[in-house]
């Protein structure tokens, strides 16, 4: 449901309307509210029809998401904003001297170099068996993940998790984790430096775990760790590779669960590609 769509039914709802029972699709529209609020990192909800309106999104944010998204993630974007010099070089050499999982989650808790750790709680590392043969890697922690310190924990890893459970997947046999380690303010995207400062901890993590196969969850994660500029749409359910020196792990993009959250519609094509994905586990 738009955006514009679900204030207006939220506005119609005054005290005098609270008394008359909601509507299916009013109630609908309320849930599609509450969650469109959490997922842009709104805690309280506006308590007036005035609040509604000014709380309202521009238009032109509207269409988030999944939609080609523009050159992200590329070395240039990062050194521009002043990150991928002297700052990555040093988390590459940190990343490196890592050999054990303990090392690279020790490493990257008391890493500095990743602006977001000033307004995270903490970082959310991984969650899962690193000895799984699949390893989904997702974008960013979201508010649940930056209170838990784990990756997809909220409402996203849930549906994540009913996915993998789909096809017979579950934390014994997958290994979960993200491109970022610390929540973005107000879940908003993390920029190209936020993901430039933690690549070099993303790769060695892929490293370290050698999966079998790695699971890119949205747009953000395929993107960065195909090093691809097209959207996820274009991306999802085509077999690609990661490569990271002489590691090459076979990666299947697919439209990550927070999307599939506000448009269950697609839901269809994530199965899809969670089919392709147990094939060839089996095959
Ligand atoms: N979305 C992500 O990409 N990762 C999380 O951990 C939670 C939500």
């Amino acid at each position: 449901m738009k955006a514009s769509r679900v204030f207006a039914t939220a506005a119609r709802i005054t005290p005098a309307t609270m008394s008359a029972p909601l509507s299916q699709s009013d109630l609908k529209a309320l849930q599609s509210l509450i969650d469109w609020w959490a997922q842009a990192g709104i805690e309280t909800a506006p308590v007036s029809p005035a609040e509604v309106k000014r709380a309202a999104p521009q238009p032109r944010r509207e269409p988030q998401a999944e939609r080609p998204a523009p050159a992200r993630a590329t070395a240039a974007a990062a050194r521009a904003a002043g990150y991928g010099g002297a700052p990555e070089q040093n988390a590459r050499d940190i990343a490196a001297k890592c050999a054990s999982l303990d090392d690279l989650k020790a490493a990257v808790e008391s890493f500095d170099g990743c602006p977001l750790k000033a307004t995270a709680t903490q970082a959310a590392f991984s969650r899962g068996n690193p000895d799984a043969r699949v390893m989904v890697i997702g974008e960013a922690p979201g508010r649940e993940e930056d209170r838990e310190g784990k990756p997809f924990v909220g409402v996203a890893g849930q549906l994540l998790d009913r996915m993998l459970g789909a096809i017979g997947l579950d934390e014994t046999s997958a290994y979960i984790t993200n491109v970022v380690f610390w929540r973005p303010p107000g879940n908003r995207k993390p920029t190209d430096a936020e993901i430039e400062s933690c690549r070099p901890f993303t790769e060695r993590h892929i490293e370290l775990v050698k999966p079998e196969l790695i699971v890119l969850a949205g747009g953000i994660s395929a993107q960065t760790l195909l090093r691809q500029r097209a959207g996820v749409t274009q991306l999802r359910g085509r077999w690609s590779e990661v490569q990271i020196g002489d590691l090459t792990v076979p990666a299947l993009p697919i439209f990550h669960p927070a999307f599939l959250v506000r448009r269950p519609q697609e839901k269809a094509k994530a199965w899809a590609d969670l089919l392709n994905l147990k094939a060839r586990l089996s095959g």
